[in-house]
C-alpha cells in the first residue's frame, strides 16, 4: 500500500493499493474506497461496528425517531452497528433492554441488546421478536439486504421482498404514533406497499442519507406516526 496523497476534500482519494498485489481490479477498488471513506474512519473512532450506522443517525438526527425509552425492533441487525444507535439513543441498558435484534448471522453482544440468531422469514420469528420485546414496538427498523448472488436484479427484488415483509410485521405490530424504516432500492417499492403505508401511517417519505453512497440505487423508506390497526382496518372496508 503507498503512503496516503495529499488531497482536497474528506473525499478525496488519499490511500492508493498497488495494482501489483494480486487483486482483481474490482476487489482493489472496493479497497480503495473502503480506506478512503470518511464514515468507516469515523465508524471506528466512535466505536460503531459499521459505518451504517451513520445512515441511521443522520436519518434520526433529521426525523426523530428514536426517543429515550422507546422500545425498537432492529431486522437484520448484524454486524449491530444500527443496534449500537438504538441502544444509546432510547437509553437502552442490559438491565433493562428495550432494543430487540435479529439476523441469521451471528453479531458480537450489543450493549442494551436482546440478540436472536434467526432468519427473520421463519415463521416463528415474529411472536419470538414479540416476546423478547415483552410488548410492543415503538419503532421498527429493517436494513436487511438479500445476500448478493451477483445479479443485480435478482439482489434487488429480494431486498426489496424483505423490505415488503419488514413492513406488514410492522403494521401487525407497532404502537400507535410508532415509526417503520426500512431499507429499499429507488424505483424499488410495489405501489401496493407504498399505498398501504400511506393509509396506515401519517407520513411516509423517501430518505437518502449523505451516509448512504451517492452511487448505491439504497434509499430508506420511512413511515412514520402509524395510525394503529383498528382505523386502519376501517379505512379498508
Ligand atoms: C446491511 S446489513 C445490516 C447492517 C446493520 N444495520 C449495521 O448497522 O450493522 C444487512 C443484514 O441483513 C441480514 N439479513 C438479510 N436477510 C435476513 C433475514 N431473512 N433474516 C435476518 N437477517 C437477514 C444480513 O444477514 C445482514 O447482516
Amino acid at each position: 500500500m503507498k503512503k496516503p496523497i495529499g488531497g482536497a476534500g474528506p473525499r478525496a482519494l488519499k490511500t492508493r493499493i498497488k495494482k501489483k498485489r494480486g487483486l482483481k481490479n474490482s476487489s482493489r477498488r472496493w479497497l480503495e474506497r473502503h480506506l478512503n471513506d470518511p464514515y468507516v474512519h469515523r465508524a471506528k473512532a466512535e466505536g460503531f461496528r459499521s459505518r451504517a450506522a451513520f445512515k441511521l443517525i443522520e436519518i434520526d438526527d433529521r426525523y426523530k425517531l428514536l426517543k429515550p425509552g422507546a422500545r425498537v425492533i432492529d431486522l437484520g441487525a448484524a454486524p449491530g452497528g444500527w443496534s449500537q444507535v438504538a441502544a444509546r439513543r432510547t437509553g437502552s441498558t442490559d438491565d433493562n433492554p428495550s432494543i430487540v435484534a435479529i439476523d441469521y448471522l451471528g453479531m458480537d453482544a450489543v450493549p442494551g441488546t436482546v440478540f436472536l440468531k434467526m432468519d427473520f422469514l421463519d415463521p416463528a420469528a415474529p411472536d419470538r421478536l414479540i416476546e423478547a420485546l415483552g410488548g410492543a414496538p415503538d419503532v421498527v427498523i429493517s436494513d436487511m439486504a438479500a445476500p448478493t448472488t451477483g445479479h443485480r436484479r435478482t439482489d434487488h427484488i429480494r431486498t426489496m421482498q424483505l423490505c415488503e415483509v419488514a413492513a406488514d410485521f410492522a403494521v401487525s405490530v407497532l404502537k400507535p404514533g410508532g415509526h417503520f424504516l426500512a431499507k429499499t432500492f429507488q424505483g424499488g417499492t410495489e405501489n401496493e406497499v407504498l399505498d398501504m403505508l400511506k393509509r396506515s401511517f401519517a407520513s411516509v417519505h423517501h430518505v437518502k442519507p449523505p451516509a448512504s453512497r451517492e452511487e448505491s440505487v439504497e434509499l430508506y423508506l420511512l413511515a412514520k406516526g402509524f395510525k394503529g390497526r383498528v382505523e386502519r382496518e376501517e379505512q379498508q372496508e
